[in-house]
């Protein structure tokens, strides 16, 4: 399997598939945290280019005998309010966040689909759903991205490629923690969630396996909120 992404989700997931016996190739392109992965295949590629991502797609079909996994957990932030938002702001995170997905999906998808057998599992966000301040472009990416994951599920179901979607509220990572850090913020959202406190990066890596395993055959074009019950309220 493909795990997309080397940073707080992205790793827990990958030592969650490899601590399952699963064959991962992990790219990112922060060559340090692929470092922490010592003795697991990986590539450092820039995902927002084609040619990142088939490099990327080639790797592991090429070193671990084919490619039946796809995780996406790739992603930027930047929180700004609209009237702010620079051009280049915005280009970036689009980018980063949804044209990387199109771009891995599709690279992944023509082996899977060829296959007859695939999973793809992308990192979605509460932030899909909700109209969180200073979050345009952030936002924007993740509803554009499960529009994304469904017509690639509608596209590729009759050939066994499922495409999902898991979508956390706040979980303490890179990309969360300075923002958290910042007084009454980490106080402000755990007050926001019913079941009292932030996510971890744990609670991500049960869904993602669900969706990657054969048992989901059946679950296709899904968001699945993993969220404490942050979008209930
Ligand atoms: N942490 C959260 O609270 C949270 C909540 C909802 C959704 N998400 C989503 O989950 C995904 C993973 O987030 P995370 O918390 O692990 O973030 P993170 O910052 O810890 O990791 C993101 C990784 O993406 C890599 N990356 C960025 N641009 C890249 C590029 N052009 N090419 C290759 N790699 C690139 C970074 O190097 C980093 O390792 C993101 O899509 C994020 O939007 C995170």
């Amino acid at each position: 399997m493909l795990v997309a992404g080397a940073g707080g989700i992205g790793a827990a997931c990958a030592e969650a598939f490899l601590q399952a016996g699963a064959r991962v190739l992990i790219a990112d392109q922060n060559t340090e945290r692929l470092a922490a992965f010592a003795g697991t295949a990986s590539i450092a590629a820039d995902l927002t280019t084609t040619d990142g991502c088939e490099q990327a797609v080639r790797a592991a079909r090429t070193e671990l005998g084919g490619l039946d996994v796809l995780v996406h957990a790739v992603g930027i932030n930047h929180r700004v309010p609209v009237l702010d938002t620079l051009d280049e702001d915005w280009d970036r995170i689009l980018d980063v966040n949804l044209s990387s997905a199109f771009r891995l999906g599709r690279a992944a998808g023509r082996i899977m689909v060829d296959a007859g057998y695939g999973r793809q599992i992308y990192c979605s966000s509460v932030s899909s759903l909700l109209a969180h301040p200073d979050h345009g472009p952030y936002a924007a990416s993740k509803g554009g991205l499960n529009q994304l994951v469904r017509v690639m599920a509608r596209e590729w179901a009759a050939s066994g490629v499922t495409v999902n979607a898991i979508a956390p509220g706040y979980v303490e990572t890179a990309l969360t923690t300075a923002y958290l850090d910042r007084p009454g913020v980490r106080e402000h959202y755990t007050g926001m969630v019913p079941a009292g406190r932030l996510g971890t990066v744990d609670d991500l890596t049960g869904p993602v396996l669900y969706l990657a395993s054969r048992q989901s055959a059946f679950v296709t074009g899904h968001v699945l909120y993993v969220d404490g019950g942050r979008t209930l309220v």
